[in-house]
C-alpha cells in the first residue's frame, strides 16, 4: 500500500474508519524543546523547578492564576469527596521488582508521590505508585474497548517473532500481548521498575530511557509499540528514527496517544472552565519542560515516522467521550471508564506539571483539582478527546 494523502474531519465519537496518513498543518509549531528537565523532589527541588516560572507570571496569558481557583466557589459535597480521594493518592506505595540495582528503586518524592530515580534523559511526568498504576490499567481496559478488544491495528503477521513495548507502565499491555503470542518474544522497557514478577514466560522487562539511544541491535524487531508516551519524549525525530533503525525490514512500528485537550461539540468545555485550563496547562508546560503535549494537535507521529522512513502511514483517528453523557450504550461505557482513568489519580496526572513545572503550591493544585472533579461530574458538560493510532512500516 502507498502512502496516501489524507484531510482529516473531525473523528466520529468511538472507533472510526482507517485513514491513510498524509502530513497535515498543525495548528501551531512548538518552540524548539527545551533542555531535558528531571523529575524534582519536594525538599530539593531541580533545574526543572527552579528554571520555570510559576503559572502566575507565565507568559501564557491563558492559563488562570491559581488564585482564580480559590476564589472560585465548589458545591460542599463535591468537595468532601475530593478530600476524601486526595487523601488517599497521596503517598500510594510502590510494587518493584527484586533484581533491580538500588539506584533504580532510588524513587524520587514529590509531595508524597513517588517518580522514578535518575535515569539518563528521562522526565516522567506520571508517578510510578500503586495509585498511577491502577489508574493506568483502567486505562488499558477502556483502549481496548475503543479498539473493540484488539491489542494493536497494524497488520502484523500471526508468527511475529520479536516485540518491543516501549515506556511499558505496569506492562499490562504487553502481558496481553505476549499471552495472545505465546511464540513471539516480547520485551518491555520502562524508566521505572514497577512491573510485576508473574508475567507470560515469553515476556521480559528492561530498564531503558527512550530518550537516549536504544540498547538494542539494528534491525531487532518485528514489531514496536507505544501508548501514551506524549509529554515523555524530549525529541519525537530521534525516537522514531532509533525506532526505525532497530525494526527489522518490513517490521511495524505502531503509536497510539492522545490529545490532552478536553473539547466539546456544544461549546460545554469553555477555554475558561477547568478542563479547558487541564488542556492549557499541559500544553505550556510542555513547552517550558521541553517535552509536548501536543503529538495529536502537531501531528508529531505521522511527521517523525516518514522522517524517519516509515512507510504505509495509517492514521486512525477516535473521539473518546468522557463521562457517561452519549446516549450509546458502548460509548457510554467507554465515557465511564475515561472518567474513571481521570478520577482514580487525577493528583497523579497533574501534581507534577502543575507543581514542578508551573509552581502552584499542593493546596492551590488541590483546590483546582476539586474544580475540575466537579466539572467531570457535571452532567451538563459533553466532553470528548481525540485518540490516535498511527502505524508505519520499515521498507524491506
Ligand atoms: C502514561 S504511562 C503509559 C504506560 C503504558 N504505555 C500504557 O499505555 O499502559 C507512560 C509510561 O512511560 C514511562 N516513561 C516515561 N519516560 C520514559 C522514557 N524516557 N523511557 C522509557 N519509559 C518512559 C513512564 O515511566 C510510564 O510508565
Amino acid at each position: 500500500m502507498a502512502d496516501k494523502k489524507r484531510t482529516t474531519p473531525a473523528p466520529e465519537v468511538g472507533p472510526s474508519s482507517p485513514t491513510p496518513a498524509s502530513a497535515t498543518t498543525p495548528e501551531t509549531t512548538q518552540s524548539p524543546a527545551a533542555p531535558a528537565q528531571s523529575p524534582t523532589t519536594a525538599q530539593s527541588p531541580t533545574a526543572a523547578a527552579a528554571a520555570t516560572e510559576p503559572a502566575h507570571t507565565s507568559t501564557d496569558s491563558d492559563i488562570l492564576p491559581a488564585q482564580h481557583w480559590q476564589n472560585a466557589p465548589i458545591e460542599e459535597a463535591e468537595f468532601d469527596d475530593d478530600d476524601e480521594d486526595a487523601d488517599s493518592a497521596f503517598g500510594g506505595g510502590t510494587d518493584s521488582t527484586a533484581s533491580l540495582s538500588e539506584s533504580i528503586l532510588n524513587f524520587r518524592n514529590l509531595h508524597g508521590r513517588t517518580y522514578h530515580s535518575d535515569i539518563g534523559a528521562a522526565a516522567a511526568w506520571t508517578p510510578n505508585d500503586e495509585s498511577q498504576a491502577e489508574s493506568m490499567d483502567i486505562h488499558h481496559h477502556m483502549c481496548t474497548l475503543l479498539l473493540d478488544g484488539k491489542l494493536f491495528l497494524a497488520p502484523i503477521p500471526d508468527d511475529v517473532q520479536k516485540v518491543i513495548d516501549i515506556g511499558t507502565g505496569t506492562g499490562i499491555w504487553a502481558i496481553d500481548f505476549a499471552d495472545t503470542y505465546p511464540a513471539a518474544n516480547v520485551i518491555a522497557t520502562d524508566v521505572s521498575p514497577v512491573q510485576p514478577n508473574w508475567v507470560p514466560p515469553n515476556l521480559s522487562f528492561e530498564i531503558d530511557d527512550a530518550n537516549q539511544e536504544w540498547t538494542f541491535k539494528d534491525n531487532t524487531f518485528d514489531y514496536i509499540h507505544l501508548r501514551a508516551m506524549f509529554g515523555s519524549i524530549a525529541d519525537w525525530g530521534a525516537f522514531y528514527r532509533e525506532a526505525f533503525r532497530c525494526c527489522k525490514p518490513g517490521g511495524y512500528l505502531e503509536d497510539h496517544s492522545n490529545s490532552v485537550k478536553f473539547d466539546s461539540d456544544d461549546g460545554s468545555v469553555t477555554p475558561d472552565s477547568p478542563m479547558g485550563q487541564w488542556t492549557k496547562v499541559f500544553w505550556e508546560g510542555g513547552r517550558k519542560f521541553g517535552r509536548s503535549f501536543r503529538v495529536v494537535e502537531d501531528s508529531l507521529q505521522e511527521k517523525g515516522m516518514r522522517e524517519a522512513g516509515f512507510v504505509d502511514i495509517v492514521v486512525r483517528d477516535f473521539k473518546c467521550p468522557i463521562g457517561a453523557w452519549p446516549k450509546d450504550k458502548r460509548l457510554k461505557e467507554l465515557g465511564s471508564f475515561a472518567k474513571l482513568v481521570l478520577e482514580s489519580d487525577m493528583e497523579g496526572y497533574i501534581l507534577y506539571m502543575w507543581s514542578a513545572v508551573m509552581g502552584w503550591k499542593p493546596d492551590e493544585i488541590q483546590v483546582f483539582i476539586a474544580h475540575l472533579r466537579r466539572q467531570l461530574n457535571d452532567k451538563a458538560v459533553h466532553a470528548w478527546y481525540q485518540h490516535r493510532v498511527v502505524y508505519g512500516r520499515k521498507p524491506a
